[in-house]
């Protein structure tokens, strides 16, 4: 089973054993989701992107984006902004904490107000800084933590400059790259162009890990055989279908992939939902205006609706996800979609496509 297999990649002294990395998402993968990832058989982890500035100023809900549930490894940090000196001072704060094994330095964020000042994918614009910043926060980080860039193929169509970025990262010492596979202008629309991440792969001697469009579990596999890339970082499919982690591995010891059944998907809900609680209870009253127990239905929020996508009574939960309802209530109405059936019982993995 040659076409499904991985092999492990080494991030400056890290060895990633398995490749296949849940990509940073904001509003979803915190250590709660981060947790159930891994269990599922995902191989590494970052958590949602913190802003420099926010640590700088101790900002508490900055340093909340760094949280973890558990013991989640291997597990990356990952900051934005485009002050080399205040994301060095957030590098060094970051590696003091020694919950992390890399740091990963965000310069793909299209968000525009992130962006427009120069942050996330604004770095592409200007590939000296990025590669300034990746020298200070490497410097800063002491050498305790490999230093990661994740990156797009460019700011829009007309302006591709991945191999000239990442020629500047690599020579500043970054220890390996994750690759987004499409132009800052489009955000996460379209097809991600997997050409263009195979040129750089080739074009660079640190890892390369590709991200973008992948659909199934044997996409993972797909884009490592197209591309050469040493890993895939997988980001919206596995959003609400950690099993697709389970599915990757099930694909390399030659077994099929399977849909979770009902119960699986009650379960990690229930799982997911009280890993969510422990999380906001370690927060301080002053944050959790609603309290934990809300504050914890409210985040679960957009997760149900990937959970339960592909449920017949999921419009009627879909409705009633604006209001602020209770632990018990919100279980009991995913109790009601899990109980109407999936709209197609068909098997395999093709059913998660988004
Ligand atoms: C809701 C959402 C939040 C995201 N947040 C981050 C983030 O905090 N940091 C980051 O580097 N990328 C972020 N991304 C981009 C993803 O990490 C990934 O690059 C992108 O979704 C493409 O992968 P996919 O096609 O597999 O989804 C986010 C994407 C989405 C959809």
């Amino acid at each position: 089973m040659a076409e499904f297999s991985l092999q492990p990649v080494l991030i400056g002294p890290l060895r990633v054993e398995w490749p296949v990395f849940l990509a940073p998402m904001a509003g979803y993968t915190d250590g709660a989701y981060r947790s159930l990832c891994l269990e599922q058989g995902c191989g590494a982890v970052v958590t949602e992107m913190a802003s420099a500035h926010g640590m700088s100023i101790g900002h508490e809900r900055t340093g909340h984006f760094l949280d973890t549930w558990g013991e989640e490894h291997p597990l990356g940090a990952q900051i934005y902004g485009s002050d080399p000196g205040r994301m060095a001072a957030a590098a060094a704060k970051v590696a003091e904490t020694k919950k992390f094994d890399f740091l990963d330095v965000n310069a793909g964020c299209p968000m525009p107000k992130i962006r427009n000042r120069g942050d996330g994918a604004g770095l592409m614009r200007d590939p000296a800084k990025m590669a300034e910043i990746v020298r200070q926060v490497k410097a800063a980080a002491g050498g305790a933590l490999p230093v990661t860039v994740k990156t797009r193929i460019g700011w829009c169509a007309d302006t591709i400059n991945v191999l000239e970025t990442t020629a500047g990262v690599e020579e500043a010492g970054a220890a390996a790259i994750f690759l987004h596979g499409r132009v800052a202008s489009v955000r996460h629309s379209g097809p991600s162009d997997w050409t263009l991440i195979a040129a750089t792969k080739r074009a660079r001697k640190i890892p390369v890990i590709g991200n973008g469009g992948v659909k199934t579990a044997a996409d993972v596999f797909r884009m490592v055989a197209e591309t050469g890339v040493d890993g895939v970082m997988v980001g919206r499919v596995a959003l609400g279908h950690p099993w697709l982690f389970r599915d990757i591995r099930d694909l390399a010891a030659g077994r099929a992939p399977r849909m979770p059944t009902v119960d699986e998907v009650r379960e990690t809900i229930r799982e997911h939902l009280r890993r969510e609680m422990e999380l906001m209870a370690r927060r301080g009253k002053k944050e959790l205006k609603l309290g934990v127990e809300l504050t914890a239905c409210l985040v679960l929020r957009p997760h149900l609706v990937r959970y339960l996508r592909g449920f017949r009574g999921f419009g009627v939960l879909a409705r009633t996800l604006e209001e602020r309802v209770d632990a018990a209530t919100l279980l009991g109405r995913v109790d009601e979609v899990l109980a109407s059936g999936r709209k197609c019982e068909r098997g395999g993995e093709d059913l998660h496509i988004q």
